[in-house]
C-alpha cells in the first residue's frame, strides 16, 4: 500500500513504522491473506485508533507486530516493522522479548487468557518488572503497587496477594494495563481493551488510558470495533477491511466526512457524538468476504451502494482525499458528492 509517504530524509523517524506487512495462514480451505499490504505509523505520544468488523485483520496486524504469529500456520510474508527506526523482525528472539513488555506494552483481546490464574496479581507484575527493570524483590513490590495505584485499583496494597479471579472484569483490565505500562513503555498496543465491559467501565478504562498517555508521553494503538471510540480518543484512524487500510486521516475528518463507503456504514452503525440520540443505528448489509476467496477488485464492492463496473475488476490503491486523508475507492469524490448533497437537504 502506497500511502503512507516514508519519512523526509533528516527527519525524526516515526516511533512505530509499519510498511507493507503482509500476513497469512495457512488453514484446510487455502491460505488466508489476513493482513495484505498494511501501512501505518505512530508518532511519540500520538494515539492511532485501527478499527473495522470482526474478522478484517486488526488483533493479527497488532500481532504481527510483536511477532506473536503462531508459526505454523501464521507466516509473515512481506514488509517491515521500524521501531525507533530499527526493524523488529531482524531481532533475535531474545532481544525481541525484551521489546515486549519493555518499550512496547500490550493489551490483549483476551484477558483471561494473559492473565495467569495461578498466579497473584503482584507476582505477575513483579516477574515483568524483574525481566526489564533489573529491580530487587522489595523494590518490585513498592513499584507494582505504586503502578497498581496509579491504575486506580482500589487500596492495591492488599490486592497485591489477590489471584485474578477475585478481581472483576473492570478491575482485571486494570491490572492488564499495570502490567502493560509496568516498564515505561513507550508504545502501548491495546487490542479491544474494553470490549468485554460494560459502557461506564468502558469509559472509566478509556480515561484512564488517555490520561496514561498523556502524563508519560506514552503513544497508544487502539483495537476496537467502534468509530465512536475512536474518534473520541485517537488522533489519527485507519479503518480496515478484508486485511488492507482502506481510509486513513484525522479521527475529526474521518468522523465527520468519511470517504470510503465502507466507513461511512460503519459510521451508521455506531452512536454518533454529534447527533440526536434518537437515530436509527443500522447494520451494515452484506457478510465480510471470505479472505480465502476475495472477489476480484475492490473486496468491498460486493455491499457497496456506489459500486461501478471498475470495482469488480480493479482494486483501488488508497489515494488523496485531501491533506493527509486518503481512501482507497475509485468513486470517493460521488461518495463526498453525495454527503453534501445530503446535508444539504436535510
Ligand atoms: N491462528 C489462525 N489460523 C487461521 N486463521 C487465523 C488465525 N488467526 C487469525 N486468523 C484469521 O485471520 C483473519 C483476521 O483475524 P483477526 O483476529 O486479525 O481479526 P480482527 O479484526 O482482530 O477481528 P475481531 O474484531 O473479531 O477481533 C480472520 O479471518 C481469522 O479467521
Ligand atoms: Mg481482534
Amino acid at each position: 500500500m502506497t500511502s503512507d509517504p516514508a519519512p523526509v530524509a533528516n527527519a525524526a523517524p516515526h516511533l512505530l513504522d509499519v510498511r507493507n506487512l503482509a500476513t497469512r495462514f495457512a488453514t484446510a480451505e487455502g491460505c488466508v491473506q489476513a493482513v495484505d499490504g498494511v501501512s501505518f505509523h505512530i508518532d511519540e505520544g500520538e494515539t492511532l485508533g485501527l478499527v473495522g468488523e470482526s474478522g478484517c485483520g486488526k488483533s493479527v496486524t497488532s500481532l504481527s507486530v510483536m511477532r506473536l504469529i503462531p508459526t505454523p500456520p501464521g507466516e509473515i510474508t512481506d514488509g517491515s516493522v521500524l521501531f525507533e527506526g530499527t526493524d523488529l523482525q531482524t531481532l533475535s528472539e531474545r532481544e525481541m522479548r525484551r521489546v515486549r513488555g519493555g518499550s512496547i506494552g500490550m493489551i490483549f483481546q483476551e484477558p483471561m487468557t494473559s492473565l495467569n490464574p495461578v498466579l497473584t496479581i503482584g507476582r505477575q507484575i513483579t516477574e515483568a518488572l524483574g525481566i526489564h527493570l533489573d529491580l530487587n524483590k522489595g523494590a518490585a513490590r513498592n513499584r507494582a503497587i505504586e503502578i497498581l495505584a496509579r491504575v486506580g485499583l482500589p487500596d492495591p496494597a492488599s490486592r497485591f496477594s489477590d489471584y485474578p479471579h477475585h478481581l472483576s472484569g473492570g478491575q482485571r483490565q486494570r491490572v492488564m494495563i499495570a502490567m502493560a505500562i509496568s516498564c515505561n513503555p513507550k508504545l502501548l498496543i491495546a487490542d479491544e481493551a474494553t470490549t468485554a465491559l460494560d459502557v461506564t467501565i468502558q469509559a472509566q478504562i478509556l480515561e484512564l488510558l488517555q490520561s496514561l498517555c498523556e502524563e508519560l508521553r506514552m503513544a497508544l494503538l487502539i483495537i476496537t470495533h467502534n468509530l465512536g471510540v475512536v474518534a473520541r480518543y485517537a488522533q489519527r484512524v485507519a479503518v480496515m477491511y478484508a486485511g488492507k487500510i482502506i481510509e486513513t486521516g484525522a479521527a475529526d475528518e474521518i468522523y465527520t466526512t468519511p470517504r470510503h463507503p465502507y466507513t461511512k456504514a460503519l459510521l451508521s452503525s455506531v452512536p454518533r457524538l454529534d447527533a440526536i440520540t434518537t437515530t436509527r443505528l443500522t447494520s451494515i448489509e452484506g457478510e465480510i468476504p471470505d479472505l480465502v476467496n476475495l472477489p476480484e477488485g475492490c473486496a468491498f464492492a460486493p455491499r457497496c451502494r456506489w459500486v461501478v463496473d471498475r470495482c469488480r475488476v480493479e482494486s483501488p490503491e488508497l489515494g488523496p482525499s485531501g491533506g493527509s486523508h486518503t481512501a482507497a475507492c475509485w468513486e470517493q469524490d460521488r461518495i463526498d458528492h453525495d454527503r453534501l448533497a445530503e446535508l444539504q437537504q436535510s
